[in-house]
């Protein structure tokens, strides 16, 4: 697996998100001839864009919303209330730089073949999976795949447009249902949350089955997530079939970040902890009780590679060469990979005092 990497790529388009410029943008990004093949991505990856804000050195994450080879590179960042990034990202123009990471993220479909697939997005869920939509309609003429998008109203839909637009050009492989919970549609079924009981009505009315399906794709709020991929596997769907993504929801520095942990009112000295990464070693010194690997790394001025800072993206991904450790907490890795010894570097303390931490490892 490479590091990932900043570069910096030029706006060529800002488009809003909903009929309200406020409520978000999507950016495009001219990407050189020299860094195309660094840029390439897999629908459902994100790129992390990084900008000084005030100062500040922020850096957030966002889902690319293009088809994986036929369209230029966009994001769509949803505006947050009081959110740093999303907030900036509103009063850039086509012409402006960012620092942009190369693509990540697992929440992937690697297109060929025939598949049926079930998307169920909520909000700015959407974006990966518009990005999986238009791929696979586009690339795999013989698949199917039905997306459930939940929405406050019509005006809030994100991507409304393009969504649509692909139900009226695949109207026989894709099927859509748009469900508001603050807007009566005419159809029953149609209205209310993305939940347990949406799932069972919509498959006692044949609208989704979920053993069916080769692949499941959830994007939303944890709650939603967790909620759906019960109901999906009591309805029969195949766990191993079902990928999530939640949404980046922490708007703040990896330095504030906050953990279950109690703290420890004393002063303790640093455990040291050697990081190797683009094949140099460097050791600093980890205050296990007040910060993880990820926070004392920066602190000490190493360049990391990291997006959400949450044990949500995957980015600090790396590998525990030698001693003890421990996550706070792990969104994105999966079981083969703990037990194989891979940790997030935003979410390890050190147990011992011989911790090794390989960012190379692939
Ligand atoms: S930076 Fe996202 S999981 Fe660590």
């Amino acid at each position: 697996m490479a590091t990932p990497a900043f570069n910096p790529l030029t706006i060529s388009n800002i488009r809003p998100l909903t009929g309200n410029a406020e409520d978000g943008v999507a950016l495009t990004f001219d990407v050189p001839e020299p860094l195309k093949a660094q840029y390439q991505f897999i629908p459902g990856q994100y790129l992390t864009l990084r900008a000084q804000i005030n100062g500040e050195d922020i850096r957030r994450s966002y889902s690319i919303c293009s088809h994986h080879s036929e369209e230029p590179l966009e994001v769509g960042i949803k505006c947050v209330e009081g959110g740093q990034f999303s907030n900036f990202a509103k009063t850039l123009n086509a012409g402006d730089q960012l620092q942009v990471m190369t693509p990540e993220g697992r929440f992937t479909a690697a297109i060929g073949g025939k598949h049926s697939y079930l998307l169920i997005a909520a909000g700015s869920g959407i974006t990966p999976c518009l990005s999986i939509a238009k791929s696979v309609l586009t690339d795999e003429p013989d698949s199917h795949i039905a997306l459930l998008y939940g929405n406050h109203n019509t005006d809030s839909i994100m991507f409304r447009e393009d969504v649509d637009n692909l139900k009226n050009r695949f109207t026989e492989r894709f099927m859509l249902a748009h469900i508001l919970t603050a807007e009566k549609q005419d159809a029953a079924i149609s209205n209310g949350r993305i939940d347990t009981e949406k799932l069972n009505q919509l498959s006692e009315y044949g609208l989704i089955d979920a053993a069916s399906y080769d692949a499941i794709y959830l994007c939303g709020p944890q709650a939603m997530t967790e909620q759906c991929t019960e109901a999906l596997l009591s309805l029969g769907a195949n766990k191993e079939r079902i990928k999530f993504e939640l949404f980046t929801t922490a708007d703040s520095p990896v330095t504030q970040q906050q953990t279950k942990r109690s703290r420890s009112k004393e002063k303790t000295i640093g455990t040291p902890v050697t990081l190797v990464i683009d094949g140099a070693e460097r050791t600093i010194q980890v205050d296990g009780d007040n910060e993880t690997v990820l926070a004392a790394g920066l602190k000490a001025g190493l360049d990391l590679p990291f997006s959400c800072a949450g044990g949500m993206c995957c980015t600090c991904r790396c590998k525990v060469a030698s001693g003890d450790t421990e996550m706070d907490l792990n969104f994105s890795l999966a079981d083969w990979e703990v037990e194989a010894g891979y940790t997030l570097a935003c979410q390890t303390r050190p147990k011992s005092n011989d911790v090794v931490l390989d960012f190379d490892a692939t």
